[in-house]
């Protein structure tokens, strides 16, 4: 009797329809698992070994048919083309056969592919959150140099898109770098939850082999392994605090985006963007266009969709594996893929833009912003805030009427309104006097922004030196 061509066969006297069978197939895009499988398969084997269910020669055949498949991947670019498998898991066992013979047979005691593709999954998911955290951090670093090559820049802050308050270009810089921050610590915090070992859950019951469950996790470098097969097999919460994870990077990603198309706009005029960056229009001549920002922008939009997609997959899933949940890799796939590129992209706008000193200068200076500095003035003279704020309004008031900045009216002018001003308010009218007032922890004053700058930078060499 000959064996079937698929891993389930035994049971069926009818082959699959052609377009189930394409429907069904996932090698298409799990073959991404073929690394991490043939290491999980490796530490199965072993696992067997140590169980006493292969001899050493079968394992070690086995071992060496898996490393050969794996080195073949590596140098034969259409090792997996025209390949005509259900997924990355059959296609390495019939490799396997293939090489070895009847050994490779063996390989699969004491396992299904679905504790098998969830092992595969977190190894190779372990990996990718480092890349991206890299990533992350060189958007950090990026922001660092932005605010560094020009630490004496000053933009208008602004509430409701309205001038609100002067702050320092690098105050603004390092407020994205918090955001990636906290992105960090989450992918740190998934990291942590993926790389648990689901491997000798079997199908959902449990493994009848006297495999060691706990070895095996030493070998893959996993911290545990679950504690439940049920759960463990069926479980893809990592999948989607991990989509999560990418869902906040590009909410960072994108509102930095949209800060920096309109600092780029003639409207605004803030900044200008690299050529590098940019693109020009096919009709109006004159166009350079923040594409890379708008991009970025844009894909943050799809990255939310696939956490909407797993969360919806996995909600009423009844326990335990289901099929629905091979829809979980190309959401993962597709969201890592467009995490980096855009994190790639951002790091390369931030490191080719110039900040226009002079006309952010000028827009910090005009539009009253340092009416809460009069404000604040006349409270250190003595007058309660809500009436220094009532005041300061209708002073306000006026110098819009006779077309003048506060700091432009005469001592008379404001005397008018309230004996408290004196001679030295034009001090704390000033630009310089406004931010540097600001001087408690996480304010905009010079000297806490360098503070935060120089720690920021001095960190970031740091962990580059112990790398
Ligand atoms: N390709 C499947 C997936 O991605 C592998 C697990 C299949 N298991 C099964 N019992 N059909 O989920």
């Amino acid at each position: 009797m000959t064996e079937s061509k698929n891993l389930w066969g035994g049971r069926f006297t009818e082959k699959p329809d052609e377009t189930f069978a394409e429907f069904n197939n996932s090698f298409k895009f799990d073959r991404r698992l073929f690394a991490a499988d043939v290491r999980a398969s490796i530490a199965h084997c072993n696992g067997l070994f140590h169980a006493g269910v292969l001899t050493r020669l079968e394992a070690e055949k086995i071992k060496n048919g898996l490393m050969t498949l794996l080195k073949r991947a590596d140098y034969d670019r259409n090792y997996f083309s025209d390949v005509d498998a259900e997924d990355v898991h059959s296609f390495i066992e019939a490799r396997l056969v293939q090489l070895i013979g009847d050994a490779g047979k063996k390989l699969h005691t004491g396992r299904s592919r679905n504790d098998q593709v969830a092992t595969a999954f977190r190894l190779w998911l372990r990996e990718e959150i480092v890349e991206i955290s890299k990533l992350v951090r060189e958007v950090q670093r990026a922001l660092t140099e932005a605010a560094d090559r020009q630490r004496t820049a000053v933009l208008p802050g602004y509430t409701h898109l309205q001038r609100a308050q002067p702050v320092l270009w690098a105050h603004w810089c390092l407020a994205y770098f918090e955001m990636f921050a906290r992105d960090r610590e989450r992918l740190d915090e998934t990291w942590r939850r993926t790389n648990v070992l689901p491997l000798g859950s079997a199908a959902l019951a449990g493994t009848s082999y006297e495999i060691d469950r706990e070895a095996v996790a030493r070998e893959l470098g996993f911290e545990g392994v679950t504690a439940n097969s049920l759960d463990a097999v069926s479980d893809r919460d990592f999948c989607v605090e991990f989509v999560g994870a990418c869902a906040l990077i590009m909410v960072h990603l994108s509102r930095m985006a949209e800060d920096l198309i309109l600092y780029a706009s003639s409207e605004f005029q803030f900044i200008e963007l690299s050529d590098a960056v940019s693109t020009g229009s096919s009709l109006m001549p004159q166009k350079k266009n923040p594409d890379a920002l708008e991009l970025i922008r844009g894909k943050a939009g799809r990255i939310f969709g696939h956490q909407t997609a797993l969360l919806t997959t996995l909600k009423g899933l009844p326990l335990a594996y289901n099929k629905d949940l091979q829809e979980d890799k190309e959401a993962v796939f597709d969201a890592a893929d467009n995490v980096e590129i855009c994190l790639k992209v951002a790091a390369i706008v931030l490191r080719n833009l110039r900040v226009n000193e002079e006309k952010t200068r000028l827009a910090a200076t005009k539009g009253y912003l340092n009416a809460t500095e009069l404000a604040d003035y006349m409270v250190h003279k003595g007058v309660p805030f809500r009436t220094a704020h009532d005041l300061t309004g209708k002073i306000v008031l006026y110098a819009i009427s006779v077309g003048k900045e506060l700091h432009e009216l005469t001592l008379d002018e404001m005397q008018k309104f309230t004996a408290y001003i004196e001679n030295d308010v034009f001090e704390a009218l000033s630009l310089e006097q406004t931010l540097a007032s600001k001087a408690q922890i996480g304010g905009t004053s010079p000297e806490r922004v360098y503070e935060s700058l120089d720690a920021a930078m001095t960190e970031i060499e740091r962990e580059e030196e112990s790398r």
